[in-house]
């Protein structure tokens, strides 16, 4: 058994946490030799529910399960960080795109960098999750100038996920015959899940799914699957967003399999031609806790357009937060 490490969870009380704190404390995130302590923040008008979930967890008895402290303040809550997954903010309702939400939640993620950079880690490893997640994440780093870029992502895994979904329905094949699918850009409509690379099984994708498919019914299917979920429930996605935050970090912080990518969030680094100083979904793989943006894909003039949209979209964003950037 390793020592125990500190994971922060912020909105805590919140829908997406109540999915996600069970399985991180039942080891579907770090593996099953890796106690944790769970560090708790939700705001005080919250903490009789962060109360109760506290509870909860303590009656799962989960082995896996080192201490877990309830914190309304950010400083105590991200002290000693080892792993930050920043899902509290405001989530949006039918209607909305997600950066109608920048207005509301840029500054929760302001004080979130703060506190990062005052009491974490040194080597804190950071999801953000809460929207617009990538225009949020750059807010974080912004604001944590002690954190390197390789420390800080934002999630475009439930993209990448309801994208393998959407193909596995379509071929009749199973999801986990799926391999080198991509989803570029921001988690927004705009973002562009890509077949081009993608395998299922030994066949190209491109082969099993037509161009008319992929840009009439792929494409929308999985930019509005939020949208759609929201409609149908009357709430924003949950459980699958909790999974595909477990699947990010657990995937960043164990490995890749081998022979596959996944799709990750990250400060661009010019890879591909995108605008550096944006947080952007890139092909990803990672080994021994760091990931790296997989280089050399061929990008056709379909592709490129679509990823010149999504990079705008990103590019927008930042101009609207820039006075909360160094
Ligand atoms: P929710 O309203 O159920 O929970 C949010 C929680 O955050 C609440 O308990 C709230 O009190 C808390 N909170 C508010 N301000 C806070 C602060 N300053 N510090 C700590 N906690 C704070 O919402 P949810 O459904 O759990 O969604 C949370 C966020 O995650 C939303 O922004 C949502 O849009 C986003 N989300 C993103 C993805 C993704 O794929 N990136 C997927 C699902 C949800
Ligand atoms: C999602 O993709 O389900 C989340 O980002 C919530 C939303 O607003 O769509």
């Amino acid at each position: 058994m390793n020592d125990p490490v500190r994971v922060t969870v912020t909105g805590a009380a919140g829908q997406v946490a109540y999915s996600l704190l069970f399985s991180i404390a039942s080891g579907d995130m770090l593996g099953d030799d890796q106690p944790v302590i769970l560090q708790l923040l939700d705001i005080p008008e919250t903490f009789s529910v962060l109360e109760g979930v506290s509870m909860e967890l303590e009656d799962a008895a989960y082995p896996l399960l080192a201490g877990v402290t309830l914190h309304d303040d950010a400083e105590r809550a991200f002290a000693g960080a080892d792993y930050a997954l920043l899902v509290g903010a405001k989530p949006r309702g039918p209607g909305m795109e997600r950066k109608d939400l920048l207005e509301d939640n840029a500054a929760i993620f302001v004080a979130n960098g703060q506190a990062l950079e005052a009491v974490a880690s040194h080597d804190v490893r950071v999801v953000v999750v809460g929207n617009p997640a990538n225009t949020n994440a750059l807010i974080v780093l912004g604001n944590a100038p002690r954190l390197a870029a390789h420390q800080v992502t934002a999630m475009t895994r439930l993209d990448h996920n309801r994208a393998l979904a959407q193909l596995a329905r379509h071929t009749g094949e199973a999801v986990a015959r799926i391999r080198r699918l991509t989803v570029w850009g921001n988690h927004s409509a705009t973002l562009y899940p890509d077949l081009s690379h993608a395998l299922v099984g030994d066949r190209a994708a491109v082969e099993l799914a037509s161009p008319e498919w992929r840009t009439a019914q792929f494409e929308p299917a999985v930019q509005q699957r939020g949208a759609a979920v929201i409609k149908a429930r009357g709430k924003s996605s949950a459980g699958s967003a909790a999974q595909a935050i477990v699947d990010h970090m657990r995937d960043w912080v164990l490995g890749t399999p081998p022979d596959e990518w996944v799709s990750m969030s990250v400060l661009s680094d010019g890879s591909y031609g995108i605008a550096e100083g944006i947080f952007y979904s890139f092909p990803c793989r990672c080994a021994n806790g760091r990931f790296e943006i997989v280089q050399g894909l061929s990008i056709d003039e379909m592709s490129r357009q679509r990823m010149t949209a999504t990079e705008q979209e990103l590019l927008d964003e930042r101009s609207v937060v820039a006075h909360l950037l160094p």
